[in-house]
């Protein structure tokens, strides 16, 4: 105890670490001798390259295994995330509000409809191919389309007719009966509907008066033929097809809350952790 208390004065203290840092009467440098610190310095060096090396060893050969057409480890998850464009989220989650009167207030919705439909233009989907003859999934087990990819389906924008924008460039913003669009996200090597093209089917959360709505295309149904989805490598241009809605009685002035669910064989969406799984719910005002 008595020597863990003995006080030293300052100087001490200094002329111990210089007698540490270089002890003339051994030749030591910091504890070590020279050539204890070359080898010391030798065998950190060569530990740390074996480590890198074993480090890039196990990644190549974790590389080598994994397949990149698709994912080695899928979850559960067979029914497909629903997503709505605009994707305009208030504090309560997709809220669509806007005044049909003030142009300023719709307009940054049909700028989001715009920039996200330009992805289906002509330009943008000019490797895809021509599906309208394909009844059912369109299946391929070779890689016989361009620079060993597998063929993508055409969705062309024709297909939303007055919601595609051609006809109608403000997607009935101003009129009061807005165009939604609804997006199925991707699963790989899954077949949604289980033969029977699934549809969407949006209803009112709040009130059971029926809506009026027009579905595009034809019944809001997704067809087949853009199924089964084999990743974004075998189909580098795959389009999600898409459902447009127009809503063509929303009452004015007031909230109107919405859900939009796919409707298909084995497509669930009452699922409590996941909101977004197999519909999508947003609200919508509109004043004037
Ligand atoms: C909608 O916009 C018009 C024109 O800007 C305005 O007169 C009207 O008060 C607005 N309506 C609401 C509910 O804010
Ligand atoms: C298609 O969209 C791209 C942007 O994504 C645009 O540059 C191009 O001009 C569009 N083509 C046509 C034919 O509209
Ligand atoms: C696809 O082919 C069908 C006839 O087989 C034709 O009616 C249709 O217009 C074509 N669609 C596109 C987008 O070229
Ligand atoms: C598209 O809009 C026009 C004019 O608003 C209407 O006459 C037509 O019936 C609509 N098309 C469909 C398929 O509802
Ligand atoms: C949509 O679903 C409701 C019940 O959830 C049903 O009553 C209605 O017939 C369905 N509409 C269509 C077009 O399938
Ligand atoms: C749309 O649905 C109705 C009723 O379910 C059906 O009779 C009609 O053939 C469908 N139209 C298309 C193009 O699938």
């Amino acid at each position: 105890m008595a020597t863990m208390n003995e006080k030293k004065t300052c100087s001490q203290r200094m002329e111990n670490f210089q007698h540490f840092m270089w002890n003339p009467d051994t030749g030591q440098f910091m504890g070590r001798t020279l050539i204890n610190w070359v080898w010391i310095v030798l065998y950190y060096f060569a530990f740390y390259v074996v480590m890198v090396g074993l480090f890039a060893l196990s990644l190549y050969s974790l590389m080598r295994t994994m397949n990149p057409y698709t994912p080695d480890y899928q979850d559960q998850l067979k029914s497909p995330g629903v997503t709505l464009r605009p994707d305009v989220y208030g504090e309560k989650g997709l809220e669509i509000y806007y005044n049909a009167s003030d142009r300023d207030s719709w307009i940054r919705y049909v700028k989001i409809l715009e920039t996200f439909l330009s992805a289906y233009n002509e330009t943008a989907q000019q490797d895809n191919i021509n599906c309208s003859e394909i009844s059912g999934y369109f299946k391929q087990k070779q890689f016989d389309g361009p620079q060993n990819t597998k063929y993508s389906c055409k969705f062309p924008e024709e297909l939303l007719g007055n919601c595609s924008g051609a006809v109608d460039s403000t997607f009935g913003f101003p009129e009061g009966s807005p165009c939604l669009i609804i997006k199925m996200n991707r699963i790989i090597n899954t077949f949604p509907g289980k033969g029977t093209a699934p549809k969407v089917n949006c209803t009112r959360l709040d009130d059971t008066s029926p809506l009026d709505i027009q579905y595009y295309p034809v019944n809001g149904t997704f067809n087949l033929h853009y199924f089964p989805y084999y990743g974004c490598k075998a189909q580098p241009t795959y389009r999600n097809p898409l459902v447009a809605v127009k809503f063509l009685n929303i009452p004015k002035n007031t909230d109107v809350s919405m859900v939009c669910r796919v409707v298909g064989a084995g497509i669930t969406s009452d699922n409590p952790h996941d909101p977004y799984e197999g519909k999508v719910e947003f609200k919508i005002r509109i004043q004037n």
